[in-house]
């Protein structure tokens, strides 16, 4: 298990008490990201799409762990000094306590160290929460993609955050 950072205060987080740690995820989480998602999302991704992402070697993906406990996860890949953003999701019970913004800050503060560039995303144009949280990090709309997503049908936002150069 790779312990990327504890983490001894942020701000944001609200009603925290526990030993926060940012993991980097390997398919080994598979089981409990897979229930997180399934209980938190209307669309989950399938088993085996969570572990095409898990398994692959340009996965860049982290966990933010309460006391052991997953709470807060974002899948991504990293290619070149490109990073998409395919899945972040926060368990229900804990959002809006600030834990996906620390996770967040954690993995651009990693990417920043690595030289990676960019940030890449969609988001269903809907998704207030999601738009709110990747705008407070200065990721911009770049382009619509129209009836991109399925049940329902709706436009995604591309979003994008350039790294500071080091
Ligand atoms: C989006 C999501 C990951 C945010 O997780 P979270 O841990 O609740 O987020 P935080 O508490 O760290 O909030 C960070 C910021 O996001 C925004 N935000 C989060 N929830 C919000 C809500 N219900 N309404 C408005 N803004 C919200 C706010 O800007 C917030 O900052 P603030 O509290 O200072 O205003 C969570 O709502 C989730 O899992 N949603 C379902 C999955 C999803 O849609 N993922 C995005 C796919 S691209």
């Amino acid at each position: 298990m790779i312990r990327v950072a504890s983490i001894k205060q942020n701000s944001k987080l609200l009603n925290c008490v526990g030993k926060l740690e940012i993991i980097k995820l390997t398919p080994e989480h598979l089981p409990v990201v897979f229930e997180i998602q399934h209980a938190g999302l209307s669309s989950p991704w399938t088993f085996e799409n969570l572990q095409s992402t898990l398994e692959n070697i340009h996965s860049f993906s982290f966990g933010l762990f309460l006391d052991d406990k997953l709470i807060s996860f974002c899948l991504t890949t990293l290619v070149l000094d490109e990073v998409n953003i395919l899945n972040f999701v926060t368990r229900l019970e804990y959002r809006r306590q600030g834990y996906a913004n620390c996770l967040l800050q954690k993995v651009i503060a990693l990417a920043e160290q690595q030289k990676i560039v960019s940030f890449f995303l969609e988001v269903r144009q809907s998704n207030f929460s999601a738009v709110r949280l990747y705008e407070e990090f200065g990721f911009v709309k770049l382009t619509e993609r129209k009836d991109y997503y399925q049940n329902p049908t709706e436009n995604a936002l591309v979003m994008a955050l350039n790294v500071k150069k080091q």
